[in-house]
């Protein structure tokens, strides 16, 4: 037995990045340049970038040694083949079509299977996934369990998804839904796990139903770690193991594999169905690429191959969920209000709850964002009103939970660097009841979040 209680960073740093310090004038300067929007912030002017986990984690060695054994062969790369035999392992499905990141999986599966009115259900959509059904006049629905939306209370398993709500909208509706998914883990509801009883559950009423059922799949050994740690049964198997459960009860998945891909860039289409695959690959050959290569280029798809191989090692997911509970803890123990339990790959700050001086339609989740990087230089993002306020009939509502997302990139920053980030967010909650609402002065039809403008109310 280790004596040890200390979980260090499962790996030594062979090249660093330098950081760029900015003061605090010049980051008020820089927010305004971007409209007080901070996807329109350089990212440069950002010290700790916690806005997202997409794309942004460090590789290792031995994904960087893989990138020169990328053949570029543009059909039948042998680094297609070492790609596709690793996701198959993992995920067992027929069919395996690289994409160029997650959004793309989306949108050549929707496109190529939705019809108007059709209903898509979830636990909860992300925000692109949502967008690209809407995008075909078909509706996205959001059926988490109810103990999902109670940011306080501390449950195993907050992201199942309500397998009585499905059932009851299957038996109504069936026929107007092509297919069930499942997110894991749960983004947009907080990072939280999905069990593998809950997707056991779901298997069985897809059955009775004939009803596909897709993972979208972006943090699965995340999740598959945290079934470990809180699901009877499973202590004693690996991540990968678990994994392999998860997609066996599956019919197919959307991945990006930005997220736990540990790549750049990236992402995948599977299933079982030839049908919907033919049809799917049509598209892809349309609009990302020779099925071989699907908008990667050979060297991306090693870089992949190598980091679903080393997301499943225990050191690695031990390290990686420690860090994020280590910051929510933190924040926590400071009053700060928090999804509880914390998540795998990000903490979410409850913002309506923490300024309740800000109603939603005055963006209290922006409001902290914005205090966040003018205090400290540290970027979150909003997950509430500004993303999922505006619906389909063009009417602006209070989103269900008004939440600032900060995001751990994978392997990036070093215990000080979070101290760091619970110290700038304990300060900022300090000064909280000086924090004002915001105003939205301009935005587009659809991802609104991404660049809309804002100006502070006094
Ligand atoms: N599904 C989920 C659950 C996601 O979190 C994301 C991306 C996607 C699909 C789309 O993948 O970015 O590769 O096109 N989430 C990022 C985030 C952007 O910040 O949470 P993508």
């Amino acid at each position: 037995m280790n004596p040890f209680r200390t979980i260090i960073e499962p790996f030594r740093i062979k090249s660093v990045e330098a950081l760029k310090f900015t003061t605090r004038d010049e980051r008020i300067a820089a927010l305004r340049r971007a409209d007080h929007n901070v996807f329109k912030l350089r990212g440069d002017d950002v010290l700790i970038d916690l806005l997202t986990d997409s794309g942004t984690g460090a590789m290792s060695s031995a994904q960087w040694g893989a990138l020169v054994q990328g053949d570029e062969t543009y059909a039948g790369s042998r680094s297609f083949y070492r790609f596709e035999s690793v996701v198959r392992d993992l995920t067992g499905f027929k069919h395996v079509i690289p994409t160029h990141q997650g959004r793309a999986a989306e949108r050549i599966l929707f496109h190529t299977i939705l019809g108007a009115g059709d209903v898509v259900p979830n636990n909860n959509h992300f925000d692109t996934t949502r967008a690209n059904i809407e995008v075909e006049d078909a509706e996205a629905r959001d059926l988490v369990v109810a103990e999902g939306r109670q940011p306080s209370l501390v449950r195993p398993f907050k992201g199942n998804i309500d397998v009585d709500a499905l059932e009851t909208l299957l038996q109504k509706d069936g026929d107007r839904v092509p297919l069930v998914m499942v997110t894991v883990t749960n983004n947009s509801g907080g990072g939280q796990p999905v069990s593998m009883a809950n997707l056991r559950a779901v298997r069985a009423v897809c059955d009775r139903y004939r009803k596909p059922f897709f993972l979208d799949a972006c943090r699965f050994a995340e999740n598959a770690w945290f079934i470990k740690q809180r699901e009877e049964g499973y202590a004693q198997k690996t991540p990968f193991e678990i994994a392999r459960e998860m997609f066996r009860l599956a019919d197919g998945c959307t991945m990006s594999a930005k997220k736990d891909g540990l790549a750049n860039i990236g992402g995948f289409l599977a299933m079982n169905s030839d049908a919907w695959a033919e049809r799917c690959r049509n598209l892809l050959i349309l609009t990302e690429g020779f099925p071989t290569y699907g908008g990667l280029a050979g060297y991306d798809l090693e870089a992949i191959a190598r980091g679903l191989e080393e997301v499943v090692e225990e050191p690695y997911l031990m390290y990686r969920i420690r860090s994020t509970a280590y910051l929510a803890e933190k924040i926590s123990a400071a009053g700060v209000p928090i999804i509880q339990p914390p998540g795998g790959h990000a903490v979410y700050i409850d913002a309506r709850a923490m300024l309740p001086h800000i109603p939603p339609l005055q963006y209290p989740g922006i409001a902290l964002v914005n205090a966040l990087y003018v205090e400290a230089g540290v970027r979150g993002v909003e997950i509430g009103t500004v993303m999922f306020g505006l619906h389909p009939d063009g009417v602006e509502r209070a989103a269900e939970m008004d939440l600032v997302r900060l995001a751990i990139p994978r392997r990036v920053y070093t215990q000080s660097h979070i101290d760091y980030v619970a110290e700038a967010v304990i300060h900022v909650s300090r000064a909280k009841e000086g924090l004002r609402g915001f105003r939205m002065t301009s935005q587009p039809a659809l991802l609104r979040h991404f660049t809309a403008s804002f100006d502070p109310l006094n």
